[in-house]
């Protein structure tokens, strides 16, 4: 038996105001984004933001359904209408931020687990690691080097060969 140590270094930004600009403008374009969420059910309201290495921004809002699990995430949303519309084309960077109709999200609010997955296919697949950040609707950034940060152990296509 052995044991390994898995650490992640992240950065904690106390607002986007303290954001460096390529990062904030990214971060405003999901908070755009996310004041466009369909989310009638949960009131819990998700805006993501793709920085293509093409320069287009593609951005993407939770779209929830009456019947719950056809609903679909922000982060999904973006990358899926990225991945149809420029395939190929690598992720430079992706920004998060999450609001809620009930409470104020005053904590970073990452992506889940099953958007992690779906992001760690294009992460891998374009070899080239793209920074994330996150946050709620007021208060800390937390921005990550890459999706393998938030994602240790993956499951990737090696395992299917
Ligand atoms: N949601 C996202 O859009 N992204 C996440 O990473 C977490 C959750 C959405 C799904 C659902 O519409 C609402 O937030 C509440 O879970």
């Amino acid at each position: 038996m052995k044991e390994i140590k898995i650490a992640t270094t992240v950065k904690v930004f106390k607002d986007i105001e303290e954001l460096a600009t390529a990062d904030k403008n990214l971060m405003q374009q999901a908070i755009l984004a996310r004041k466009k969420a369909y989310a009638p059910y949960s009131k819990f309201n998700v805006g993501a933001a793709l920085l293509l290495a093409n320069g287009k921004i593609i951005t993407g809002n939770n779209q929830e359904n009456a019947a719950y699990p056809s609903g679909l995430c922000a982060e999904r949303v973006a990358v899926y209408y990225a991945g149809a519309q420029y395939p190929g084309v690598k992720i430079n960077k992706l920004a998060i931020s999450a609001s809620s109709n009930i409470t104020r999200v005053d904590k970073p609010v990452g992506p889940c687990g099953a958007c992690r997955q779906a992001l760690a296919e294009y992460e891998i697949t374009q070899k080239q690691p793209f920074p994330i950040l996150f946050t709620g609707e007021v208060g800390e950034v937390i921005k990550t080097n890459s999706l393998a940060d938030l994602l240790p152990f993956s499951f990737d296509s090696a395992y299917l060969e």
